[in-house]
């Protein structure tokens, strides 16, 4: 799902200019372990990266309701993609909409 979504990126014109270009390999890394440690699985992230302070380490990125909504759109395409059951697509729309929404700060 997270490759899914990252695959994506580049070529939105939203959310592209957002994302570092040389370290897009990285940022993928970094959602991909934070979402195993966010689920129950593995801590790496934690290891890595400490506590996530999601707010404060999107700050620097300028999320009103459209970068919000278009965050939304390609991790919908994604979930989409993986063909999850609809228990699984439901509780990820739901966890990942609601900190979606809770991380727009303009
Ligand atoms: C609302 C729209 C969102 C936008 C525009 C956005 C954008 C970004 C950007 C530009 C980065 C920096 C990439 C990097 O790691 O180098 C980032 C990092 C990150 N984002 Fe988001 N994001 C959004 C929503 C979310 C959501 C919903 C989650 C989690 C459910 C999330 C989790 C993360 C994590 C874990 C990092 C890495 C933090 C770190 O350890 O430094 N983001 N995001």
């Amino acid at each position: 799902m997270v490759s899914a979504f990252y695959r994506q990126v580049p070529a939105d014109d939203i959310l592209g200019p957002m994302y570092p270009p040389e370290d897009l390999a990285g940022a993928e890394e970094r959602l991909r372990l934070f979402l195993i440690f966010r689920f129950g699985g593995p801590q790496d992230y934690l290891q890595r990266r400490g506590h996530p302070k999601l707010r404060l380490r999107h700050a620097p990125f300028a999320i009103d309701q459209l970068a919000r909504d278009r965050w939304m759109q390609l991790m919908n395409n994604a979930i989409t993609e993986c063909q999850f059951s609809n228990d699984v697509s439901t509780v990820l729309r739901t966890f990942l909409g609601n900190v979606a929404t809770f991380l727009v700060n303009r």
